[in-house]
């Protein structure tokens, strides 16, 4: 099975105060998406495509190993990966399918044990699997004043990281069903369930937290340092 990566990296970073896109901020002295990459390699994927802002295109490349397909994202997350699913070509040599693997450059510090779990998932016969973890908070509905509506039983919820595994033509199916930007889906595992597809699920890791705001940023820092596990 061969494996192209796909590293949504198009985002801003509003969130996150930053002057610079946020797969450009560093970690450690590297840039997020620098980090993003190399879990996806050191994981088992053959070949990396990665979606960027149009402005800061030459920034990535200049910081990005040699080898990696840089592409211009879109306006909201599937149009980035639209973008870069369209770069990331059936792998002719005559195995029986392309896996892709899509994934947020900002989940810097995914260990690549994640990114082979999915991938063994995805040999194993799954056409879409997604990595999760349970929820541990108590989990209620607010309305519009704030105020709690319903609790939601935490038992059977889980939150869902990257990289999400497809079998290749199974999501450029199910991105073809989709229309525009579709700001709608948050990730790629709700465009193929949208399509009728079977996602499963192998177990995530806390490490592959998502950076979205500052606080995030200073407790990857603090992994990074061995402060924190
Ligand atoms: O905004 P959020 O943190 O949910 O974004 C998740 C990932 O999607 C980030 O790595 C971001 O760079 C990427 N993204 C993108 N194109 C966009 C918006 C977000 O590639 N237009």
């Amino acid at each position: 099975m061969h494996a192209v990566g796909i590293v949504a990296a198009a985002g801003s970073g509003l969130r996150l105060g930053a002057d610079v896109p946020k797969a450009l901020v560093g970690l450690g002295g590297r840039p997020l998406v620098c980090w993003a990459v190399d879990a996806l390699h050191v994981g088992g994927v053959d070949e990396v495509v990665v979606a960027v802002p149009a402005p800061q295109r030459a920034a990535f490349t200049d910081v990005l190993p040699a080898g990696v397909h840089v592409v211009v994202g879109g306006d909201t997350r599937t149009a980035s990966v639209r973008a870069a699913l369209a770069a990331a070509r059936e792998h002719a040599d005559g195995t029986d399918r392309t896996a892709v693997l899509v994934h947020d450059a900002a989940r810097p510090l995914t260990p690549p044990a994640v990114v082979a779990r999915v991938l063994e998932a995805l040999a194993a016969g799954a056409d879409a699997v997604v990595p999760v973890l349970p929820v541990v908070d108590t989990t209620v509905v607010v309305d519009d004043d704030g105020r709690v509506t319903a609790d939601v039983p935490r038992a059977p919820l889980r939150r869902v990281q990257t990289p999400q595994g497809f079998d290749r033509a199974t999501l450029v199916a199910a991105y073809g069903r989709v229309s525009g930007t579709a700001a709608a889906y948050t990730d790629d595992a709700s465009v193929v369930r949208a399509a009728g597809v079977a996602v499963h699920t192998v177990a995530g890791d806390e490490r592959a937290a998502k950076i979205t705001v500052a606080h995030d940023l200073a407790l990857a820092e603090l992994q990074l340092s061995g402060e924190i596990s």
